[in-house]
């Protein structure tokens, strides 16, 4: 059986907390490619003909940043991927973030420094984990996580603090989760999802695995994060390792409640947790 690629919950030591948890990026190690490729990018075609103002944002300044950021990508891709990239072109119909994004399974968002701060300058991002991309262009860190229960308090400084230090010798990655009652990718907030499934069994719900990396590039000085979404079946995840289920369950069940609240699991927490420990 598959084990999840990633498990950050078994970090929390069974209690809950916010954790930043950014460690060194091999930059080998940058865009992952896997089985999912070709479902999920015909799946960002498909949302980008249908929302493309919901999945896709940008400053009418952001250009030099993104051709930066899509240059460096491309430049990996072909390297690091020859069988699959090596004759690569971007559309160059298509705004260069867009079009680079239509190639690799991550979400990009780009950072570059407005009015002496880092804001959000554009953003591709498909498969959002219940979040709005657009409510984000032009804002800071602190205004790009206000609506996350807890986040601020804290870690408003730290987030900020490895922002300021990223440099371009030195990339960083990170990881995040989250369990959700569908294994639809596209869950934005502003009612183009798919409507949401009632009442979910434990069994019904998925694990998102979030791998983040976080790369500042030296002409514009912007920085990009880019989010890539792994998903599997909690019957999947307890089926691998009834002791990595059992530290999900922990840290699922010792979410305080406005984190639950925030990541819907406040009704179905207990239950999801009680169903992961069970044999
Ligand atoms: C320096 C860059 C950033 C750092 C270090 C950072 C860090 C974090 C951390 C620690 C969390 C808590 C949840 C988790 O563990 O994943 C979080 C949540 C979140 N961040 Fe960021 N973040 C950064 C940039 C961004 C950007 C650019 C966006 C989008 C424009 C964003 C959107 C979010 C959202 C939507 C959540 C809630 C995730 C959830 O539902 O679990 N972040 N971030």
């Amino acid at each position: 059986m598959q084990r999840p690629p990633y498990e950050p919950w078994r970090e929390t030591s069974g209690v809950f907390r916010w954790r930043l948890g950014v460690r060194p990026l091999d930059l080998a190690d940058w865009i992952e490619i896997d089985d999912h490729y070709d479902a999920e990018i015909n799946a960002k075609a498909r949302i980008m003909a249908e929302h493309p103002s919901t999945a896709f944002v940008a400053l009418d300044d952001a250009e030099p940043e993104c051709a930066e950021v899509a240059n460096a990508i491309t430049a990996h891709l072909r390297h690091r991927f020859p069988e699959r990239c090596a004759g690569l072109m971007l559309d160059t119909a298509l705004h260069p973030l867009d079009a680079i994004a239509r190639h690799i399974q991550e979400d990009l968002v780009v950072m570059g420094e407005r009015n002496g701060h880092m804001v959000v300058v554009a953003g591709s991002v498909c498969f959002p984990n219940r979040w709005d991309l657009p409510s984000k262009l032009g804002r800071t860190m602190t205004e790009v996580h206000e609506p996350v229960a807890l986040l601020n308090d804290q870690l408003e400084r730290v987030i900020d603090d490895v922002l300021r230090r990223l440099s371009p010798e030195r990339p960083m990655w990170r990881l995040g989760w989250g369990v959700i009652d569908t294994d639809d990718l596209y869950q934005p907030l502003d009612g183009t999802a798919a409507p949401r499934p009632i009442d979910a069994a434990p069994s019904d719900h998925f694990l998102r695995i979030e791998r983040e990396t976080l790369t500042r590039h030296p002409i514009t000085n912007c920085v990009l994060f880019t989010i890539r979404t792994h998903q599997m079946a909690l019957p999947d995840v307890k089926a691998s390792d009834a002791e990595s289920a059992r530290a999900l369950a922990d840290a699922i069940a010792s979410m305080p409640d406005p984190i639950a609240d925030y990541k819907q699991l406040r009704t179905t927490g207990a239950a999801i947790a009680a169903w992961l420990r069970s044999h």
